[in-house]
């Protein structure tokens, strides 16, 4: 089973975005598909929201985690399934043509080979076929008025994406992959976690679980002091409403036809 934190933190992440990502999937053609993947569905708690809200789809999540696929067993529903992938096995047994439509949200970012995914569905995929890319973007993770502790929440997050080879900007690289593979119809908005859509209680919970998952699993200890002092600036500066954060994301749209 998932981190019991890990678990509670993807699902406030899923209630605070859940309205807005569900809704850019329906600006962009959700609702002509019938066979839908979701590549790194994690514990599947975006996937369940989708496939209770549209019956009339299939829904196949795939991750490469046994204990992601486990969490999911008790929401498997007529119109969804579960099934353990790894999208870099040299043996996938998955038959990507029966999709119409790809979800990959907050995946790409999470591999260190977005352009091989990219091709790999560009051979494989159903035409058409819809994609819908995820992510976050910290290229537009702001704090205005400028603060040091906001700074050092940010290399907190760089340090550790470095760590584990992940590109921190990746989010901003995807739209020119996509063109260079030529995928049509690329569209992309950026839609930050702020103020503007999610309360401030909610949004300073997130970020505070945010920095305690980055700063655990960078092998912090739990007395860390510039963790201490990064957590004091989400609970009294930021809460008090001192500083707008903008927590980037964006979302990308495109066709293979
Ligand atoms: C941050 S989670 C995203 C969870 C979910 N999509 C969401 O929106 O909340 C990224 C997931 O991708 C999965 N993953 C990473 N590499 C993978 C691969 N090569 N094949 C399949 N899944 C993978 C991880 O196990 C993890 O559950």
């Amino acid at each position: 089973m998932l981190d019991p934190f890990v678990e509670s933190h993807l699902n406030l992440q899923v209630k605070i975005s859940y309205n807005e990502h569900h809704d850019f999937l329906i600006r962009h053609n959700l609702l002509k598909c019938t066979q839908v993947l979701d590549v790194g569905t994690g514990n599947g708690t975006f996937l369940k929201r989708l496939a209770q809200d549209h019956p009339n789809i299939h829904f196949v999540g795939i991750d490469k985690r046994r204990q992601c696929v486990d969490s999911c067993q008790n929401m498997l529903a007529k119109n969804l399934d579960v099934m353990q992938v790894d999208m870099f096995s040299k043996k996938i047994i998955m038959d990507f043509s029966r999709f119409d439509g790809i979800l990959m949200r907050y995946f790409l970012l999470h591999v260190d080979h977005a352009q091989k995914i990219l091709e790999l569905f560009k051979l494989n995929s159903k035409r058409p076929s819809r994609f819908w890319i995820i992510d976050l973007d910290w290229s537009q993770f702001t704090c205005e008025p400028h603060s040091e502790t906001f700074d050092k929440l940010t290399s907190l997050v760089k340090d550790f994406c470095s760590k584990i080879s992940v590109d921190s900007m990746g989010g901003q690289k995807v739209l020119p992959l996509l063109q260079k593979l030529n995928f049509e119809k690329i569209t992309s908005e950026n839609l930050p976690f702020s103020t503007r859509t999610i309360s401030i209680e909610e949004l300073a919970l997130y970020l505070r679980q945010e920095v305690l998952c980055y700063s655990r699993m960078s092998g912090r200890a739990a007395s860390d002091p510039e963790t201490s002092e990064i957590l004091r600036f989400i609970d009294e500066d930021f809460r008090s409403g001192k500083f707008q954060i903008s927590y980037g994301m964006i979302l990308l749209y495109a066709e293979l036809n």
